[in-house]
């Protein structure tokens, strides 16, 4: 793991990996045992990030949800769960994660592969679009561009928000450290992506930090306080949102 985005050499690649082939079948299982000092598990951590958009969202329309480097789909289930009459539209570079996630028949939600550059979407299709812990495993020289067609996707008023492991927290890079399909991370700080995310074109771009105290019953109790606490850059994680 590096946060030197200049550290990766191999020219023309969107994604450090091939692709998360390699980790199709057992993507969760890996992802479990890797946090499992958190106190919680990969449910835990995919429904966090929708419950954060949903407090956010508040009463705002969403019918169309595009989730970019949607993995095995695990997010779409907990779309379904708190945002029931959208429809979530799941895309990935990994052709065998997107076979995962058809398999899993999660209602309210499409999964198709796509070349990990030109979204295979209308212009001014979605209400938001979520990118979790993806933009980590895509040089940085591919961001703008990527990010702007996440711009011509969603609707006038659309939001994005961008999920990434905070670099500047030392537990979540000892975390990413230990992680195998993390081997090629660049993690970028906070600065880099509301920078990026306004050149790209968005307006009201703004950091949330996320992910302040560990999950186990010792440190339960203080969960609640985090949202009052997200102006402080050392959470675990950290959302950047932008408005279309
Ligand atoms: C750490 S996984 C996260 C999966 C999912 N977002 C989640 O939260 O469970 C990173 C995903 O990003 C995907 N990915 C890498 N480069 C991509 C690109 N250019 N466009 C879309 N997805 C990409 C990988 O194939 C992988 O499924």
């Amino acid at each position: 793991m590096s946060t030197d985005p200049n550290s990766k050499s191999s020219a023309g690649q969107t994604s450090g990996f091939d692709n998360f082939d390699t980790f199709a079948t057992d993507y969760r299982s890996i992802h479990n045992d890797n946090i499992k000092l958190s106190g919680a598990d990969s449910d835990y951590f995919s429904e966090y990030k929708i419950k954060e958009i949903k407090r956010v969202e508040g009463t705002a329309q969403v019918q169309q949800i595009l989730d970019l480097g949607c993995g095995d789909g695990n997010s779409a289930r907990f779309f379904y769960q708190h945002f029931p009459y959208a429809q979530t539209q799941g895309i990935d570079i990994s052709a065998d994660s997107i076979e995962e996630a058809k398999k899993r028949q999660i209602p309210g939600a499409n999964f198709r592969p796509y070349d990990g550059s030109h979204i295979p979407f209308e212009d001014n299709t979605f209400d938001v679009c979520l990118i979790a812990t993806v933009l980590h495993h895509i040089r940085f020289v591919h961001h703008p561009d990527l990010l702007r067609e996440v711009l011509r996707v969603l609707k006038p008023g659309g939001r994005l928000y961008i999920f990434e492991h905070n670099p500047w927290n030392p537990v979540t890079r000892k975390v990413v450290d230990n992680c195998v399909f993390d081997k090629d991370a660049v993690l970028l700080s906070p600065p880099y992506s509301k920078r990026v995310v306004r050149e790209a074109g968005f307006s009201q771009v703004s950091n949330t930090y996320t992910i302040f105290f560990p999950r186990s019953p010792l440190f339960r109790p203080f969960v609640p306080l985090e949202p009052f606490l997200g102006f402080i850059p050392v959470g675990g994680q950290y959302f950047t949102r932008g408005v279309k």
